[in-house]
């Protein structure tokens, strides 16, 4: 079986590594495009990093997020408790993380579980991880926190909505305490476009973007892959630098036939969300107000990119932005303030059926 190795990415690497030198004081939100590659950048630096650091790293994606017990389940991991994550009552938590450097979920002992879940209080759990942390900076280690797709936290409620009681969590540990790092990455960009606007963490947090390979990490990647320069100028033409699409096009047999199916690919999904818009309409929640999408407006925004490959955040009406956003095919940065398709297939794919829309 071919295997991809990790590439580059040493200007990421190196400012995460400058944060992680520093005392922690601010919240790191790592955000950037679908399947840009962030996912793999903090595993990949995790696995490098010294025995000096505990990494505590919890990825939301395949959790189903709806109530209290649900995000304590997803932080403790408890349907792989027994023999996992809670130790024995009689283990304390010096003992707990005594040896780890790399964990998945937070480990708990069966002495502080009803604890957590007691009284559907956020600050229970809060307050059993910062005794965790203490313990690890006991050891002479430093804690680090991360926690991956954070968006899955969006609408949960817990008497107020609980992403706020996390972000004034993260505060504590980063800003107030000093305690552990905090990386919280996303690829949604209306919430993060959320998190950007948000009062609470102003000034308590830094943006880290992990966008797709501009051109120069595309073709060393592709050449370092046995890509010879007339396959990596296709390469790059039709997926540009998207990590994933790259690695698709690496393992396939024919390679040009393959991304001529990838874009014709993209184009009948396009085709076919614009369709159902145009024929059944559709509606998006913002806030709690229920909006109606409008073909013709779609439309009108994706004809922005026929000439462009970006556009300013406000030639957009919000409802025809949010819903591309949500469908994948845009991504917003709230930090340029510019909105650009998701990937160079999705520019191609949007010209395309744009032509004919
Ligand atoms: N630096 C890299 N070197 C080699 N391959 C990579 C690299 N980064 C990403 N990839 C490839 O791209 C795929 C997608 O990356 P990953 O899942 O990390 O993206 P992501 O940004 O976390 O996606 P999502 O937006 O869905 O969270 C990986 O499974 C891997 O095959
Ligand atoms: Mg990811």
């Amino acid at each position: 079986m071919k295997r991809i190795e990790f590439h580059n990415r040493e200007k990421e690497k190196q400012e995460i590594r400058n944060i992680l030198d520093a005392e922690p004081s601010l919240i790191t939100f790592v955000y950037g495009p679908i399947n840009s590659g962030k996912t793999t950048l903090i595993t990949h630096l995790t696995c490098e990093l010294s025995e000096e650091y505990v990494v505590f790293y919890i990825n939301l994606r395949t959790k189903f997020l709806s109530s209290y017990d649900d995000f304590i389940e997803s932080l403790f991991e408890m349907e792989i408790a027994t023999d996992r994550t809670v130790r024995d009552g009689e283990e304390t938590l010096a003992e707990l993380i005594s040896s780890a450097t790399k964990i998945t979920g937070i480990p708990i002992t069966k002495e502080f579980i009803d604890y957590v879940f007691k009284d559907n209080k956020p600050k229970n759990a809060f307050s059993y991880m910062i005794k965790l942390f203490e313990e690890v900076k006991k050891s002479g280690k430093q804690p680090v926190l991360v926690l991956d797709e954070l968006q899955k936290i969006g609408d949960v409620k817990v008497n107020g909505p609980l992403i706020y009681e996390l972000f004034n969590f993260f505060i504590d540990l980063t800003k107030e305490l000093h305690l552990c790092h905090v990386f919280a990455a996303t690829s949604d960009s209306i919430f993060l476009e959320r998190v950007y606007s948000e009062a609470m963490l102003k000034g308590r947090c830094r943006y880290l973007l992990v966008d797709d390979f501009d051109y120069e990490t595309t073709a060393a990647f592709l050449k370092g892959c046995g890509v010879t320069d007339e396959g990596a100028r296709v390469a790059w033409e039709y997926c540009g630098g998207k990590p994933v699409c790259l690695v698709e096009f690496i393992n396939c047999g024919n390679r040009e036939e393959k991304t001529k199916e990838m874009f014709t690919f993209r184009i009948g999904e396009l085709e076919t969300q614009l369709k159902l818009v145009k024929e059944l309409g559709d509606e998006i929640t913002i806030g709690s107000k229920r909006c109606d999408v409008h073909y013709e407006k779609l439309v009108s925004a994706l004809k922005m990119f026929v000439k462009r490959e970006e556009i300013g955040m406000n030639e957009v009406d919000e409802v025809s932005k949010r819903y591309l956003v949500k469908e994948n095919i845009l991504f917003v940065d709230p930090l340029t303030a510019m909105i650009a398709p998701q990937s160079r297939l999705d520019l191609l794919a949007i010209r395309e059926v744009m032509e004919i829309a």
